[in-house]
């Protein structure tokens, strides 16, 4: 590694890992190259959160992507027990009732971030489901729900990243997963930028995942990206 080689923050490794052990292991082997971390759905169960704790205590930011979504007292009460553990971000659902009860339970570090409309789905899945907006007009129409009900930022593709940041605050967040390098392998992420263009268009955070964790050299990997974001 370069000697002069600064880490960035505002890069989140997504440790989707199938034990805990695999995901410390992946933290240690990445030292000091990443300084932040996301914890998600596939870990929760494994003791996730109390990994997360592990990681704050060493000095790491912690993104734990739980994505809330239940009646008023039972988020904000889990909003607080997400603050306990020394967490800096966390997901809500964006609907307006969540969102609110989130931004009670919070506290002063930690921040709430909405999920506005997962990438997973297309206009045909909106219109199953019974939305009558497409996923675009839906992305800004919970943006502004989300600045109403008193959160941190939101979760978007890239794609939708300078629509958003054209309407919103500048401390507002809007967080990018479906970040890729420039001819690498997308996987099944459609909605794609890279860690440059993610930033240009507004993006405070990027979360990356398998580019990292599954390379054959993650630190190299991570320091492609941060080199990537700097520029
Ligand atoms: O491996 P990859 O870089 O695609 O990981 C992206 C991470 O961001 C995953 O943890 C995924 O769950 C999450 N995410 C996403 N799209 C969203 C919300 C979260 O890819 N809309």
């Amino acid at each position: 590694m370069q000697n002069n080689f600064q880490s960035d923050p505002r890069l989140y490794v997504a440790l989707d890992l199938p034990s805990i052990d695999l995901a410390r292991d992946m933290v240690l082997r990445l030292g000091d190259t990443v300084k932040s971390y996301k914890i998600g759905l596939q870990l929760l169960p494994l003791g996730g959160a109390e990994f997360g704790r592990e990681l704050a205590a060493m000095g790491k930011n912690v993104f734990l992507d739980f994505k809330l979504h239940d009646i008023d007292a039972t988020v904000e009460k889990a909003t607080r027990s997400i603050a306990k553990i020394g967490a800096d971000l966390m997901t809500v659902h964006a609907r307006p009732d969540v969102m609110r009860a989130a931004a009670k339970g919070k506290g002063p570090k930690l921040k709430v971030l909405g999920v506005t409309v997962l990438t997973s789905l297309d206009e045909q899945a909106l219109i199953d489901i019974g939305y009558h907006h497409n996923a675009e007009e839906l992305v800004l129409h919970r943006v502004r729900q989300a600045l109403e009900a008193g959160i941190d930022g939101v979760v978007s593709s890239p794609l939708e990243a300078a629509k958003i940041r054209s309407i919103v605050p500048k401390e507002f967040l809007v967080v990018t997963p479906g970040v890729r390098m420039a001819g690498h392998d997308t996987g099944d992420q459609k909605r794609i930028a890279t860690p440059s263009k993610a930033l240009q268009d507004g993006a405070s955070q990027i979360v990356v995942g398998r580019p990292i964790t599954q390379a054959n050299d993650p630190t190299e990997a991570a320091r492609k990206i941060i080199q990537d974001m700097a520029k």
